[in-house]
């Protein structure tokens, strides 16, 4: 078996930059359905909303970047253009959600789209020994469950 510099197997590797880069296409989209409802959300609790898309923005904007140089250090190339993570998300678009239901729907959903991507991610790295995007993903897992949690705790929901 071929191994890199990082004593990863060259193959498998590959494969898991090439997800990794599917969950980076995804993940910007996460970060614009959450700047776009920051921007539109109307109503009663427009100011504990507004803060909080905010404060969750922020950080998808720092996993964006953890993603992006994870993929570089294993020797992957990170996607940059609008038009490569339009091809590569897997994730709803939201476009003009105001409501502040609707707007928190659409953060449970993201993140829910989110974690097979993850789960996946964390089976490949976990049958490599790839212990850098094995435990990425899995702080990512655990704090995306938190905030859906918390998101179905406000719409008065089961998870
Ligand atoms: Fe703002």
């Amino acid at each position: 078996m071929k191994t890199n510099i990082l004593g990863l197997p060259v193959k498998e590797t590959e494969e898991i930059a090439n997800d990794l880069n599917v969950l980076l296409s995804s993940f910007q989209v996460y970060y614009q359905n959450l700047r776009g409802i920051h921007w539109n959300i109307r109503g009663k609790r427009f100011f504990d909303l507004h803060v909080k898309f905010e404060e969750l923005y922020n950080d998808a904007q720092l996993k964006i970047d953890q993603i992006a140089e994870r993929i570089l250090t294993i020797g992957g190339k990170p996607l940059h253009t609008f038009q490569d993570y339009i091809e590569n998300n897997k994730l709803k678009v939201g476009k003009n959600v105001s409501n502040d239901e609707d707007a928190v729907n659409l953060v449970v959903t993201s993140l829910s789209e989110l974690l097979p991507l993850e789960r996946n991610l964390l089976t490949k790295s976990g049958d490599i020994s790839d212990e850098g995007t094995n435990s990425m993903m899995s702080d990512f897992i655990q704090e995306q469950e938190k905030t859906i949690w918390m998101m179905k705790a406000w719409l008065e929901e089961k998870i």
